[in-house]
């Protein structure tokens, strides 16, 4: 049994896609343990909590940076029995860089879905960055988290066209359907022993 521990900062919305995968019998191997949010507002936590019933924390940074922050997030995820043998963490609209030593802890046991076709795109405000540079294609990426920002070794896209009179808002609105489908998936997948990392490659068994 792999258990789960969800990082969100706001909305919660990817989280909850996971969650209702879960409790709808899709991924039997997987038992969400835990819910942190840095932000004391989100609103994902009350999700986590109301509809799925799964424990929740907040973790705020007090103005700590880095691993000084990051150890108290890993404190909390191994409370809940989210460990580096039998863990898997997703970062879901988690908006903080997270920090090597954390990486190294949950080494290949942390995921993370962006809202552009990596390589393109990272960082903040993807959606905005592919209609400012004109791409007709964009969408999402599940990756596994390395020690760079969105450059880990990536595990599935979805690709959905942009269209003319696009704003930020719509086509985030149109990749977040996708990412919806994708970021459960590979989820599902980690948890079947399914994805084989080969240096950049993820080989999905
Ligand atoms: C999602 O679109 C996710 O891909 C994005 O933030 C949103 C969170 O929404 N993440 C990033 O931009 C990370 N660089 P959610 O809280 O409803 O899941």
């Amino acid at each position: 049994m792999i258990n789960l521990g969800i990082l969100i900062s706001g909305r919660g919305s990817n989280m909850d896609a996971i969650l209702a995968a879960a409790k709808a019998g899709r991924m039997p191997g997987v038992r969400p343990a835990v819910v942190i949010s840095n932000k004391p507002d989100a609103a994902g936590l009350r999700t986590a909590s109301e509809k799925y019933g799964v424990k929740t924390k907040i973790v705020p940074p007090e103005g700590a940076k880095g691993w000084d922050y990051d150890r108290k997030v890993v404190e909390a995820l191994e409370e809940a029995g989210v460990t580096p043998q039998n863990g898997l963490v997703c970062l879901a609209g988690f908006m903080r860089i997270i920090s090597p030593e954390f990486v190294r802890h949950y080494k290949a046991r942390i995921l993370n879905i962006h809202p552009a076709l990596l390589p393109s795109f990272p960082g903040l405000h993807a959606q905005k960055q592919a209609i400012e540079y004109g791409v007709k294609v964009s969408g999402c990426t599940v990756h596994f988290v390395d020690e760079g920002v969105d450059s880990g070794p990536v595990i599935l896209q979805k690709t959905i066209p942009v269209m003319e009179g696009d704003s930020e808002e719509t086509l985030s609105a149109r990749i977040l359907e996708q990412e919806h489908q994708v970021y459960p998936e590979a989820v599902r997948l980690f948890s079947e022993g399914r994805l084989k990392v080969e240096g950049r490659k993820v080989r999905v068994l």
